[in-house]
């Protein structure tokens, strides 16, 4: 396994769609393999492909609280797609590894049923609510380009996003 760079916003390929992949073969399942490493190395609970400059829909999860001795759990998805969501909203204080230090309430829905291809290609359905819910629909957004704070006002957005430019302008020095 290997540890990959995280991208920190703005940065091409934060900001663009992903392509599907055709299977989940052994170099896909290296790849979420590197994520994980990556995710649980930041740490993060959600990481999509284009934050580590893959630009194929790929993302993997674990919400597991190990901080609490709860065991990993790992999800990894190629092709999500949301096949139901709940027309009641769920908002949740949200935070990105390519927006290091900022959180903002973000408004979504608050079940969410999800299509996607595991390790081991074989197709699954899963129902995602609270936490999972947004960790998931988050991790969707960036594989289509989009990053939470998109569903700020744009006041809160440039608050943000000068914010981050900031961080990235020291992490560049360095
Ligand atoms: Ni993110």
């Amino acid at each position: 396994m290997a540890k990959l760079p995280i991208l920190i916003n703005p940065e091409p390929a934060l900001q663009t769609k992903s392509e599907s992949v055709g299977e989940v073969n052994s170099a896909v399942r290296k790849q979420m393999q590197d994520m994980l490493e990556t995710m649980y190395d930041a740490p993060g609970i959600g990481l999509a492909a284009n934050q580590v400059n893959v630009l194929n829909r790929v993302l993997v999860m674990d919400l597991a609280d190990t901080a609490k001795g709860e065991d990993k759990s790992p999800i990894c998805m190629a092709n999500p797609e949301i096949i139901w969501e709940s027309d009641n909203l769920s908002s949740w204080n949200e935070g990105c590894l390519s927006l290091p230090e900022h959180y903002a309430e973000v408004k979504r829905p608050a079940i969410v049923r999800v299509k996607y291809l595991d390790e081991n290609n074989d197709l699954q359905e899963g129902e995602f609510e609270g936490l999972a819910s947004h960790c998931v629909q988050h991790e969707i957004d960036h594989l289509n380009g989009i990053v939470f704070t998109d569903h700020l006002s744009r006041l809160k957005r440039n608050i943000i996003l000068k914010k981050v430019a900031k961080i990235k302008k020291g992490m560049d020095i360095l």
